[in-house]
């Protein structure tokens, strides 16, 4: 049993932002939320957040995390400080408290049950997770004994020159026995570079603590400015696509592709250069992504091509072929063997099988049938500048090029429509409807001076 406590009151200062570090948005996520993402597989028995700068946007950013209890340390004077604000919460509580910063968002949960494994068994007051970097810099630097007890942690600008050369650094997780730690917390000073009570120093305090090195450093990196930043999101993507590289999938060009790690991909998906996946979107075998696409919260069937085309909450049926610069958007649903082609935009549209609308297209909030042909040029006009309203275009229907459907309106099936009409008035099946005027030739016809 464990609980665990999110240092998230900092402002975060070096990010040079008005938005607060810990909301900072890393592939998909908010640093706090990666954190929280981390340990929720530990299954805490309570999980406090210490909010502080723009705590209410904190809170808010994490409204949809019900089992979060939100702790406000008004003034931040550092983090031993807020740590000190658990102390009427926890006052009965004889357990252990895992405390972790904010702004340390790339940590593997095995890290952190490994961490707690290794506390508990051996009784320690604390337990703390250490790396060995080679640019320690800003860092709090840990001196132990070969035991890997714990001698000292001493902040980056608190260090000696000679101390500064330490290359093992404090990774800002820690596990406490928490009745020992409440009893060292009413006693910091903040007699330090910054005047701050250092949570570090309340590890100083206790006995015994030992450190625990992270096998991938890489893992605890600190984000306190916008390099940083981007040095996680590197991380991150690169890990995401290692395994996904793993797992059966070609990435002809890794380094120009971004995958979240909320994708799913199946083996001999092809993902070619300057594609970009995002959110709960899934991708089946035989698909060939890419290039230039981007695609979001879609699923995407088996043996689908995608080019230069983006894709949004919408679903794509096996064997359909999109693009290039095809725009699907807002839950439409493509059929299997499908085209969807150059300059068309589907916005809640529905198509059955095989049906083909190859260029210059708009179909909003439609519902088309099977082996559907809509011609280059065909619009459904859904808005009457009020309301949205429907157009139905049942199976084996053509329409050619340029032509306007009003909506709501509804083709029957195996319907053609003639080029450039624009139709109002429902269609029964296998009719013709041309909707245009007569084309009028006057011969010999000059204009008049
Ligand atoms: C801290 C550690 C340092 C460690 C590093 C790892 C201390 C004194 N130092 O330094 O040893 O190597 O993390 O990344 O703990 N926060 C609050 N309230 C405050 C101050 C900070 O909630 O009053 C939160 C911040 O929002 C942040 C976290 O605590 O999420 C860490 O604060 P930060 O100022 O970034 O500490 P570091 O200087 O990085
Ligand atoms: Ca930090």
């Amino acid at each position: 049993m464990v609980i665990v406590a999110v240092l998230a009151a900092g402002r975060g200062t070096r990010m040079k932002s008005s938005l607060p570090k810990v909301l900072h948005p890393l592939g998909g996520r908010s640093l706090v939320e990666w954190v929280l993402h981390q340990v929720n597989p530990l299954q805490p028995q309570r999980q406090f957040v210490i909010i502080g700068y723009a705590g209410d946007a904190v809170r808010s950013a994490l409204k949809d995390y019900p089992a979060l209890e939100f702790v406000e340390q008004r003034e931040q004077l550092g983090t031993g400080h807020a740590v000190q604000q658990l102390l009427p919460y926890l006052k009965d509580y004889e357990g252990h408290l895992l405390v972790l910063n904010g702004d340390v968002p790339l940590l593997r949960v095995e890290t952190l049950a490994h961490l707690l494994q290794v506390h508990q068994e051996r009784g320690n007051a604390a337990t703390i997770l250490t790396a060995q970097i080679s640019n320690p810099q800003g860092y709090g630097r840990v001196i132990c004994d070969s035991q890997n007890i714990l001698k000292q942690i001493i902040e980056d600008r608190d260090c000696t020159t000679a101390q500064k050369q330490n290359r093992r650094i404090n990774a800002g997780v820690y596990c406490f026995h928490w009745p020992q730690l409440a009893a060292v917390l009413p006693h910091l000073q903040s007699n330090n570079d910054q005047q701050e009570y250092y949570l570090t120093d309340a590890v100083n305090a206790l006995n015994p603590v030992m450190v625990v090195d992270v096998e991938d450093y890489e893992e605890i990196l600190g984000v306190n400015d916008r390099a940083q930043l981007a040095t996680a999101y590197q991380i991150l993507q690169n890990r995401t696509k290692q395994a996904w590289m793993k797992a059966g999938v070609t990435l002809i060009d890794p380094a120009s592709t971004t995958i979240e790690d909320t994708v799913e991909l199946a083996a001999d998906v092809v993902i070619e250069p300057q594609t970009h996946l995002r959110g709960a979107t899934r991708i089946g075998s035989g698909s060939h992504i890419g290039p230039g696409c981007l695609i979001e919260n879609s699923t995407i069937g088996e043996r689908v091509t995608v080019r230069y085309s983006v894709i949004t909450d919408s679903q794509i049926a096996d064997d359909s072929e999109i693009g290039p610069f095809a725009h699907i958007r807002q839950q439409s649903v493509v059929g299997d063997h499908c085209r969807v082609g150059n300059f068309v935009e589907l916005k809640k549209a529905h198509f059955g099988s095989h049906t083909k609308a190859s260029h210059l297209a708009y179909l909003g909030d439609a519902t088309l049938g099977d082996r559907v042909n809509i011609g280059a040029g065909t619009i459904t006009a859904n808005y009457d500048g009020v309301r949205k309203h429907q157009t139905h275009i049942g199976s084996g229907t053509k329409t050619g090029s340029n032509s306007v459907l009003v909506a709501p309106v509804t083709l029957g099936k195996n319907v053609t429509v003639a080029a450039g009409s624009t139709v109002t008035d429902d269609v029964p099946d296998n009719a013709l409807v041309i909707a245009r005027s007569r084309q009028v030739i006057k011969p010999d016809w000059q204009p008049k001076d």
